[in-house]
């Protein structure tokens, strides 16, 4: 079923769970995703980015096949537009039937990025489409790690109230695009500006943190999780091996076909970590 994210991620920020966001990048990828949501009983965000959007050189075809798999999930399921800082993209993801969308604004001065922010609430929340905003870069985006931004928890409370987004990514020393899992997670500031935020906050590049630091991440605060990453390299990793020594396959199905099967099983595992965030 086709769901809102906001909530979907409220709920899950009363229960204390975290709520799964993957990155959709080849179509593949959503019905790995389906599968592992269908699995765990757990709804799930399926995230197309702005980056994944210019890969393929237009929205629409991804976006469209997305759409359908979560229309005919029997649980929960956010189509979400990744990253956007082109509001043309926003506007057609909004015409497209996308429940949620991101805008990143997160580099521009602090003025703009609210004005912009508003702007897309305004047109979204119209259609009952999700917004979430980023204040306190996030690094890696580029590729240059720097996981040293911090959002202030006075300013993140400010922010949401002037702008009025549903949900807020915030920087706790994550970086996107690792492809080792120790970053070192700001533990007591997620806590900080869990109290003084009244939306759900969203973790980017978790794809850095190990299961226990995300767990934690979650018990103190954090909703959203968003993995892209380290699923890239669970479905290329078994790809890999496919591909690699005597009578490799040349059907794209026979090697792509267990790179689905790869993602689907780590997306399932991730899901059922994040639902039930307790020490062991
Ligand atoms: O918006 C997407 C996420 O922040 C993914 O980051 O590739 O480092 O997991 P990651
Ligand atoms: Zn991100």
């Amino acid at each position: 079923t086709l769901a809102p994210l906001a909530p979907l991620a409220r709920a899950a920020r009363e229960a204390g769970r975290g709520l799964a966001a993957f990155n959709v990048i080849h179509l593949e990828n959503a019905e790995s995703f389906a599968a592992a949501a269908e699995e765990t009983g757990q709804g799930v965000v399926m995230q197309i980015s702005q980056n994944a959007a210019r890969y393929h050189g237009s929205l629409a075809p991804i976006a469209l096949g997305t759409l359908e798999i979560a229309r005919t999930c029997s649980v929960d399921v956010v189509v979400h537009l990744d990253h956007a800082d082109d509001l043309d993209l926003i506007g057609q993801a909004l015409r497209l039937g996308f429940t949620s969308v991101m805008y990143d604004g997160s580099r521009l001065p602090d003025a703009e990025n609210r004005a912009r922010t508003r702007d897309v609430v305004r047109a979204a929340h119209l259609l009952g489409v999700s917004v979430e905003a980023e204040l306190g870069e996030v690094g890696g985006k580029d590729g240059v790690h720097s996981p040293t931004a911090r959002t202030d928890p006075g300013e993140a409370a400010r922010f949401v109230e002037d702008t009025g987004v549903d949900l807020l990514a915030v920087a706790v020393g994550s970086s996107h695009a690792m492809t080792t899992r120790d970053a070192e997670l700001d533990l007591d500031l997620i806590d900080r500006i869990a109290r003084a935020v009244p939306v759900p906050l969203v973790l980017h590049g978790s794809s850095g943190v190990s299961d226990a630091g995300i767990q934690a991440a979650i018990r103190a605060g954090m909703t959203k999780i968003n993995v892209s990453t380290h699923l890239n390299q669970v479905v290329t990793s078994s790809v890999r091996e496919v591909l690699t020594g005597e009578g490799a396959p040349v059907d794209t199905r026979r090697w792509f076909g267990p790179g689905r099967e790869a993602g689907r099983a780590e997306a399932a595992r991730l899901q059922r970590l994040f639902a039930d965030p307790a020490p062991l």
